[in-house]
C-alpha cells in the first residue's frame, strides 16, 4: 500500500521483482540489445521492456534520433510511453509536463511561468542507437561492447529483408543456443531446410573476444524452390549447404548458409531481445546474396523456421539456461552450445551471489 517513509525507492537499476539476479541483470544491462524496429517510433511515444525495466522510447520530430528513457515521468511516475509529442517534447498524459530530447523537463503548465522548473526533474536516459533498422539501448551508461558487426546489411550484399519480431515464452539464451544447434535441424525443420542427414559431422569451436564460430558441412533440403532460387535449378530435394555460425555473447547470431554448386549464399541475422528472464523478442535480418527471392518469401520461409523451433523451446524445462555442463548431457554435436554456456559463465553470468 505505502512506500517507507524512508526513500527506498531505486533511482535506477534492476526493478524490484526481477526474474532476474541482480549479478545476470548487472552483466546484461552492460550489453546493448534490441528494443523496437525504427519505424515503430514514429510520432508517438513507445513503451518496451528490455530486462524487466520499462522503456519509452520516443524522437522529438520527424528524422530526429530516438531517445530512451525509464518509462516513468518523475512527478507522479505515470507512463510516459501513454504520452504524446507536442511542441517537439515528450509529453506525459497525466499532467502535461513536457520533456526535450535529452530527458529535461521544459515546461510544467500547473507552473507559473515565473516559478523555476525542479532541476531534479530529468528523466532516467538510457544510451540509445539506431543500426540495422532496429533501436538499441544499453542500460548502462558504460557499455562493455558494442553492437554487433554485420556488414551485409548494409554494404548492399543482396536483398535485405526485416522479419517482423515475435515475441518467445522462453529465455533469451535458449532462444539463441537453439539458433545455433545443429542436431535438431532434421527432426525439427522438416518442413523447411532440415535434410536426412541425422548425424552431425565433428567441429571446431573458433574462440576470439565475444565471438564463438564454427562451419559445417550440411546436406539441406532445397530453399524456394518455387520462387526461383538458383538452387531450384536443381533437379534435386536436397542440397549441399556449409553453414558458419557466429555467435555474438550475450544474445546474437549469425548464420551463413552457402550453397557451391550454386554458388549462392544466404544469411540470417538473429538477435534474443531479454525482455524479462523468460521472455524474447526475437529480432531478424536475412540477406539473401542471389537477389533471386523477394523479401516477402524470405520473411515468410523465416517465420515458418521459427515456428518450427518455437513449440519446443518454449516448452524447455528449466526456460532459465543451466551454465553447469553437469546439469544437462551433451554429445559431440553439441560442441558450440557447451562452449556457449562456458563462455557465457567467464562473463560472470550464473553467478551463485546472494542478491
Ligand atoms: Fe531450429
Amino acid at each position: 500500500m505505502f512506500l517507507s517513509v524512508k526513500n527506498t525507492s531505486p533511482a535506477g537499476g534492476r526493478p524490484p521483482n526481477s526474474g532476474f539476479t541482480q549479478n545476470d541483470w548487472e552483466i546484461l544491462a552492460s550489453f546493448w540489445h534490441p528494443v523496437a524496429l525504427s519505424t515503430e517510433v514514429a510520432d508517438k511515444p513507445v513503451g518496451v521492456t528490455l530486462l524487466d525495466v520499462p522503456v519509452a522510447l520516443y524522437r522529438t520530430g520527424p528524422g530526429e534520433g530516438v531517445s530512451a528513457a525509464r518509462d516513468a515521468c518523475p512527478h507522479r511516475n505515470a507512463r510516459l510511453s501513454l504520452g504524446t509529442i507536442k511542441n517537439g517534447h515528450l509529453t506525459c498524459g497525466f499532467h502535461g509536463f513536457e520533456y526535450d530530447g535529452g530527458g529535461t523537463c521544459v515546461r510544467i503548465p500547473a507552473l507559473s511561468p515565473e516559478l523555476p522548473i525542479p532541476k531534479k526533474l530529468c528523466l532516467d536516459t538510457y544510451l540509445c542507437q539506431e543500426r540495422y533498422g532496429f533501436v538499441w539501448v544499453c542500460l548502462s551508461h558504460a557499455p562493455r561492447a558494442g553492437l554487433p558487426e554485420w556488414p551485409q546489411v548494409e554494404d548492399g550484399s543482396g536483398t535485405v529483408a526485416i522479419v517482423p519480431p515475435g515475441l518467445w515464452n522462453a529465455s533469451a539464451a535458449r532462444h539463441i543456443e537453439n539458433f545455433s544447434d545443429l542436431c535438431h535441424v532434421p527432426w525439427v525443420h522438416t518442413t523447411t531446410f532440415g535434410g536426412p542427414e541425422v548425424v552431425i559431422p565433428p567441429y571446431d569451436v573458433h574462440k576470439s573476444g565475444l565471438s564463438l564460430a564454427f562451419e559445417v558441412n550440411m546436406l539441406e533440403r532445397v530453399r524456394y524452390v518455387e520462387e526461383g532460387h538458383p538452387s531450384a535449378t536443381q533437379d534435386a530435394q536436397y542440397n549441399r549447404a556449409l553453414y558458419r555460425y557466429e555467435t555474438t555473447l550475450p544474445f546474437s547470431c549469425a548464420l551463413r548458409v552457402h550453397h557451391p554448386d550454386t554458388n549462392s549464399t544466404y544469411r540470417v541475422f538473429d538477435v534474443g531481445s531479454p525482455v524479462t528472464a523468460q521472455t524474447t523478442r526475437i529480432f531478424q535480418i536475412v540477406v539473401d546474396e542471389s537477389r533471386q527471392v523477394a523479401p516477402e518469401a524470405l520473411i515468410e520461409f523465416t517465420e515458418r523456421i521459427n515456428d518450427e523451433d518455437l513449440s519446443q523451446v518454449v516448452a524447455q524445462c528449466p526456460q532459465d539456461l543451466p551454465l553447469d555442463l553437469r546439469d544437462e548431457i551433451h554429445i559431440p554435436a553439441d560442441r558450440m552450445s557447451v562452449e556457449y554456456r562456458r563462455a557465457m559463465a567467464e562473463l560472470g553470468l550464473g553467478a551463485a551471489r546472494p542478491d
